[in-house]
């Protein structure tokens, strides 16, 4: 397929638009969130306009019509991922930070005897490039209930250092958490030894798969993770939308993280029993519109084919990687070629703050951002105080890294580098 970018800018409004007094809007920012096609904005705006009820409620049309809307989404995002169990694996909540607090807060809710519960004695792994997202509910689990954190580490050539993995991942360890694809570094991690170690000692594993699903082919079924999660913002789909998928036996035992209406089977005064999954673990009137949204992104990315987006990012990291070693004083945060990397790319320049090298950028149209991009401890582990982020997506072309660049050298001419 010939992937042309410049075709596919045309189905995103926003891109109608100029930034700064008539400039072209050169969006790099794609890691914190994704702009949305004509298409999901339509399909968000038509379920208001025209289907808009509760669903799983009404004893009426539109009830009807959102609920099948609603789980038509759900079905949507299971032949997306491969879900191996279908659409009642796929769970709604309205971020991948809520699906990854879910998991946290059922497991501490765990009685005794259940396999997820969690005590003293016990172990939960995570990785030093973890977003706080899936770094604080473990830390948090931890302190709840005696068990200890553990972490593999990241290495010169930020990878993750698997040298130790047996010291890591311990007979002892119940959980391990890991990102596929780091949201600072690029890094996209090896999961099968993660994997085949964390099932060797009994350990589940759960996948932050935030900056993966975007951009990547995911067949659950080949990474043999146990739980999967994302957000539908950074893929083309609304906000207030994200998914947990888990395999259907674990999403069985789990327990209930919040409680109300929807995800009761029977009630009384004092006792309530849980409604089947996924229902049990979408409790409150749901994200309709942004779960249907969701669905049309998703519809929006398998029409060009997951293969080809990832491909054609791949070829642009490549183009921008080398431009970018180019540049004096330029350090590339994160591996220096494509192999086993997104287009996620971190970095920081001699002598100029990354806050001001993102204004500089701004003034210029190039939209990115800085700071520690919410992995502080990763940040500590480099020694940066920060670093400047571009991350490409299916809609940027290699104008937009000539611009990147180009408004980079500019920093450093304004900032009196040369
Ligand atoms: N998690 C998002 C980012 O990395 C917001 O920017």
């Amino acid at each position: 397929m010939s992937f042309s970018a410049a075709q596919i800018r045309k189905d995103f409004p926003i891109f109608e638009r100029t930034v700064c007094e008539g400039k072209r809007l050169v969006y790099l920012d794609n890691g914190a969130t994704s702009q949305k096609p004509l298409s999901v904005i339509e399909s968000e705006s038509d379920f208001y306009r025209l289907h808009n009820a509760a669903v799983h409620r009404g004893a009426h049309q539109l009830a009807e019509e959102a609920t099948d809307a609603y789980e038509g989404a759900r079905e949507i995002v299971a032949a997306f991922l491969g879900a191996p169990g279908g659409a009642d694996e796929i769970i709604f909540t309205k971020s991948a930070t809520e699906s990854l607090n879910l998991l946290a807060y059922a497991m501490g809710n765990a009685p005794v005897g259940n396999r997820f519960a969690v005590g003293a004695g016990d172990r939960i792994v995570v990785t030093e490039m973890e977003h706080h997202a899936n770094l604080i509910p473990w830390q948090q689990l931890t302190a709840r209930t005696g068990a200890e954190l553990a972490w593999f580490k990241v290495t010169a050539e930020s990878r993750l250092d698997l040298s130790t993995i047996n010291d890591v991942i311990t007979a002892n360890t119940k959980i391990v958490s890991v990102t596929h694809q780091s949201n600072v570094l690029g890094t996209i991690n090896p999961l099968a030894a993660i994997v085949a170690r964390a099932h060797e000692v009994g350990a589940v594993v759960i996948l932050d798969a935030c900056q993966s699903v975007p951009h990547m082919s995911i067949d659950i079924k080949a990474l043999g993770v146990d739980f999967l999660a994302f957000s539908g913002h950074k893929a083309l789909g609304p906000t207030g939308i994200g998914v947990l998928w888990g395999h259907m036996d674990l999403l069985n035992e789990l327990p209930p993280f919040l409680f109300g209406g929807s995800m009761i089977e029977n009630v009384t005064m004092t006792t309530a029993t849980w409604a089947p999954v996924p229902q049990k673990f979408e409790a409150g009137v749901p994200n309709m519109a942004q779960a249907v949204g969701l669905g049309a992104a998703l519809n929006y990315l398998t029409n060009l084919g997951m293969d080809n987006v990832h491909a054609y990012e791949v070829a642009l990291t490549g183009y921008l990687l080398e431009k970018m070693h180019a540049v004096p004083d330029l350090r590339i945060v994160g591996p220096a070629n494509t192999q086993s990397r997104g287009g996620t790319l971190s970095f920081t320049i001699k002598g100029i703050h990354p806050h001001d090298i993102g204004q500089y950028l701004d003034s210029q149209g190039v939209a990115v951002r800085t700071g520690h991009h919410c992995a502080w401890p990763l940040a500590r582990a480099l020694s940066i105080p920060a670093s400047t982020r571009a991350s490409l997506y299916l809609y940027n072309d290699e104008s937009d890294c000539d611009a990147l660049v180009d408004a980079i050298l500019g920093a450093q001419k304004y900032f009196g580098r040369f």
